[in-house]
């Protein structure tokens, strides 16, 4: 499916999601460097987001995806070094993100989402940190029926 018909029949909520990409997002258009997923260092435990969705949903239902990083090990929440944004993408398309604060906003969102089509779907997390770059999580694969 391209991006654009997936756009058209899939996506969620709010047209300013898609017409006004995430930071994440650009920068995975632009092709900036992305890291994991890597769980072996520390600093790969640290920063590698982790996707906790079901494994299979009904087409067109809505359903809970959480994202978030630290859970392998803690990451630093400190104003010069925490995480930043964190994204949701779906078959490679941006569906949901969201921007913490340092200090007050733990790096863990649960989004709501819905794909309309039959099939397979890959979800993947990607997580910014402001000292170490962008990291992206192990693909995950959810059965649409
Ligand atoms: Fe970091």
């Amino acid at each position: 499916m391209s991006t654009k018909s997936f756009l058209n029949h899939s996506l969620i909520g709010k047209a300013t999601l898609l017409e006004k990409p995430s930071p994440i997002a650009e920068a995975v258009e632009e092709g900036l460097p992305i890291f994991g997923p890597e769980t072996t260092t520390g600093v790969g435990k640290q920063h590698t987001p982790i996707v906790r969705t079901p494994q299979k949903v009904k087409a067109g239902q809505w359903f809970e995806v959480e994202v978030g990083v630290g859970y392998f090990q803690s990451h630093p929440n400190e104003p010069d070094h925490h995480i930043d944004a964190i994204s949701l993408m779906v078959d490679g398309v941006e569906v949901a993100s969201t921007k913490f604060q340092s200090g007050q906003g733990a790096p863990r969102a649960t989004f709501v989402i819905k794909i309309d089509e039959p099939g397979v779907a890959y979800l993947r997390g990607f997580g910014n940190c402001t000292l170490h770059g962008l990291w992206v999580s192990e693909p995950v694969k959810v059965e649409v029926v």
